[in-house]
């Protein structure tokens, strides 16, 4: 890019700034918008003209004389005041124009110029709300059985509700982050910021200015102008404290005092600030338990647990496996590229079979490593084989069902034994040396399983 066009940006960017380009002669060569408003005059009425005929005291004129640049002046155009700029501009070691800006000093101008500002300002805001804006909703949660769609429903009544406080509860893995974006996204709040804030991920020391945010002085080093705080983020919108179980006591009444006056106090600041923030609460702890325990505040239960959703455990609505594996699987493909056909019959008996410990989030997860490991078998069906957590070498049920843990412990005991007898030729003094165990013990157990030795 060459000089003149860069000059040609930096006034075409700048509303409250007026400016023009000259040849070496002094004919216009270029205006910007704002001065051309100034003067009111049109492009063409100006392009082509000498400067004199514009501006009779221009002082840019002997720039191109002096070949120095005058910097800084005062300046008057159709009564208004501003400071102005002339340059030179330069080409191989000879003056082949100059450029001429000035900025408005007037009040009224001034406030012309910050409202600019305020415009980048509301622009820089949209992004925070783009940035923060809640990435999934209902649509997301997958699952049709009676006792999901029961809490699913509840959440999807909050939508005229947007102010009420919301905590949800549920073992890991089950979707509450998840249920927590769909209720911002379908309420009232939906155009303004979702912000989640981990309590358990900061630390104790940390997380008032977090949340709260700083004011300049609160501490040595505190960034000038102070700090926002998550709250102060979410203005309009939803504030996310997942795992709330994990605040401290202390933190737990300064939240309280929220919920209560709908306003914070930055740290170190003097002056409460009025937020309208709804809060959304999340846990795996049981918030009963530990207020009974002393470790949760009674009247912050209180106040938070104005709705309660529980999002039930996947093993108590397995129905719902086979359209969660089909959502999965569809996911999966399209990320990964591939195309997987489906799950074998029995691989899908298995997987309805197993108890599922981290619910959803585990099925995800599993059918993810399956659809990679089928896809570099070639397979275009899931067997039991890709699921590394649920054993398919039985059938699943007969498995489950009749297999406990003093049943498996004898079967492998048994396997154990007869390849012992087997490697030492059936010998009992070698066989017990193997199994580390006395000679009466595998004695015993030869009896008890039946086998014969010599
Ligand atoms: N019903 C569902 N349909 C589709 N995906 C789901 C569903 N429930 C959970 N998931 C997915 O499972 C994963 C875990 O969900 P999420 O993070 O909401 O669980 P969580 O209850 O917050 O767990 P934790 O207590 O461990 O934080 C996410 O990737 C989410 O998209
Ligand atoms: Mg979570």
């Amino acid at each position: 890019m060459d000089i003149e066009t860069a000059y040609k940006e930096i006034i075409d960017q700048n509303k409250y700034m007026s400016g023009y380009i000259i040849d070496d002669q002094g004919y216009i060569v270029y205006m910007n918008n704002t001065y051309l408003q100034i003067l009111n005059l049109e492009k063409d009425a100006v392009l082509g003209k000498h400067i004199l005929e514009i501006s009779p005291n221009t002082k840019t004129l002997s720039v191109l004389k002096t070949g120095e640049a005058i910097n800084g002046y005062n300046w008057r155009v159709k009564g208004r005041n501003m400071i102005a700029s002339s340059i030179p501009i330069y080409k191989d070691g000879k003056v082949i124009g100059a450029f001429a800006y000035s900025l408005f000093l007037d009040i009224l101008d001034a406030k012309e110029m910050i409202e600019s500002l305020m415009w980048e300002l509301n622009k820089y805001k949209d992004e925070v709300r783009i940035l923060h804006r809640a990435k999934y909703s209902f649509s997301d949660l997958i699952g049709s059985s009676e006792e999901f769609l029961k809490v699913i429903n509840l959440a999807r009544q909050l939508a005229s509700h947007p102010d009420t406080t919301v905590l949800i509860t549920g073992e890991s893995g089950t979707g509450k982050e998840l249920l927590a974006n769909a209720i911002h996204n379908r309420s009232a709040r939906s155009g303004y910021p979702f912000i989640r804030v981990n309590c358990a991920a900061i630390p104790e020391n940390l997380l008032e200015s977090e949340l709260f945010g700083y004011d300049e002085g609160a501490y040595t080093g505190a960034q000038k102008g102070g700090r926002a705080g998550k709250f102060e983020l979410a203005q309009g919108g939803t504030i996310f404290l997942d795992e709330i179980g994990e605040m401290s006591y202390l933190m737990q009444s300064k939240l309280l005092v929220f919920l209560q006056e709908h306003e914070i106090e930055r740290v170190g600041g003097s002056q409460p600030m009025e937020l309208d923030v709804r809060v959304i609460a999340a846990t795996n702890r049981n918030l009963e338990k530990m207020v009974s325990e002393g470790l949760f505040r009674q009247d912050l239960f209180f106040r938070l647990n104005v709705i309660h959703l529980e999002m039930i455990p996947l093993s108590s609505h397995k129905e719902d496996i086979p359209q969660l594996i089909e959502h999965f699987l569809i996911k999966f493909n399209r990320r990964l590229g591939t195309d997987i056909k489906g799950v074998t019959d029995k691989a899908l008996k298995s997987l309805q079979h197993y108890r599922w410990p981290g619910n959803v989030r585990e099925l995800q997860n599993g059918m993810e490593r399956a659809v990679i490991i089928a896809n570099m078998e070639g397979s275009s069906l899931l067997s039991g084989r890709h699921f590394n957590f649920v054993n398919t070498s039985d059938d699943p049920e007969s498995f489950y069902r009749s297999k406990d843990l003093k049943t498996i412990t004898e079967d492998v005991e048994r396997q154990l034994i007869k390849r012992a007898l087997k490697d030492a030729n059936n010998d009992i003094q070698t066989a017990s040396k193997f199994l580390g165990i006395d000679r009466a013990t595998l004695y015993r157990k030869i009896k008890k399983y039946g086998f014969s030795a010599s």
